[in-house]
């Protein structure tokens, strides 16, 4: 229980998929600020393509923020045509991985840290396990057919053409040995402490269930994690990438959802611009 001499405590917010290559959304992190000097920031991918705007959002941030912490989305792993930085796969992973730590951002490379809520510590793991075409739509059995599906409906992830996975020999690979390497650094956490899972993808399926082209799913996790939430003692998941934002519970777990989107998508929901942050410890009414 928080109490008055204590102050309100800490909060814990998060957002994802800030793309800053718009404008408009460069305005919207521009205006993220924590409501006390105490508060910790979740960033759950897709700030952008280019290294120096993942810096520039980051090191704002940091400046804001008593903690940040970060998982990769797919858009930070692009090799864009633009960027002057052109490493590729494991390479631009490590590379931003050492921009964050330059800046005290946490990653999924270093020891998770404990956000001090006033009700109890809660363990922070940002997660990188990305996808393996296990999402498939119905009717395909394979991703060779998953993706085939795919080209005919003109619905291709540019993953497939700017995510490269080197020295993997493909994207699934490279999740298998994140799921495998991730899967046992959460086993090994201490149980005393809830933990908040954070991923650019949804760790189960559901939430694409509501898609607006199925097969899209198969670039949006693995069902290699499907019952992580309940393994490992789970206070929520959070995540984006669908850039569908909303809560939703699945046996029990808060999923949320905490994208900002494309202008157009915000501006769809009817938002003149969206507010950037969801709260997620404490939990909110709602
Ligand atoms: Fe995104
Ligand atoms: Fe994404």
């Amino acid at each position: 229980m928080s109490t008055n001499s204590r102050g309100p405590g800490s909060t814990l917010f998060a957002t994802s998929d800030l793309h800053i290559s718009y404008q408009e959304n460069r305005e919207i992190v521009r205006g993220l600020h924590p409501r006390t000097p105490d508060d910790w920031l979740i960033v759950a991918g897709d700030i952008g393509e280019l290294v120096a705007d993942i810096e520039w959002t980051l090191r704002l941030l940091t400046e804001r923020f008593a903690a940040v912490v970060w998982a990769p989305g797919n858009h930070e792993l692009w090799t864009h045509p633009t960027d002057p930085v052109q490493l590729r796969g494991v390479a631009r992973y490590r590379h931003l991985v050492e921009l964050c730590r330059g800046l005290g951002v946490h990653t999924p490379e270093d020891p998770y840290p404990i956000w001090p809520g006033a009700d109890g510590p809660v363990r922070i793991a940002p997660l990188f396990v990305g996808y393996d075409y296990s999402f498939r739509p119905a009717g395909a059995a394979t991703k060779e057919q998953a993706l085939a599906r795919a080209h005919e409906t003109g619905v291709v992830c540019a993953d497939e053409y700017l995510l490269h996975p080197d020295p993997y020999p493909s994207r699934e690979a490279w999740c298998r040995a994140r799921v495998a390497e991730t899967e046992e650094r959460l086993a090994a956490c201490d149980r005393s402490v809830p933990t908040v899972l954070v991923n650019h993808y949804p760790l189960v399926r559901q939430p694409t269930d509501v898609l607006y082209y199925p097969e899209f799913a198969q670039w949006c996790g693995t069902t290699a994690t499907a019952d992580w939430h309940t393994r490992f003692d789970t206070a929520a998941v959070v995540y984006g990438h669908l850039h569908i934002p909303r809560v939703t519970h699945y046996d029990g777990v808060r999923f949320e959802e905490v994208s900002v989107g494309y202008p157009r998508e915000w501006r769809r929901r009817g938002d003149e611009a969206p507010a950037g942050l969801r709260q997620i410890l404490p939990e909110v009414a709602r």
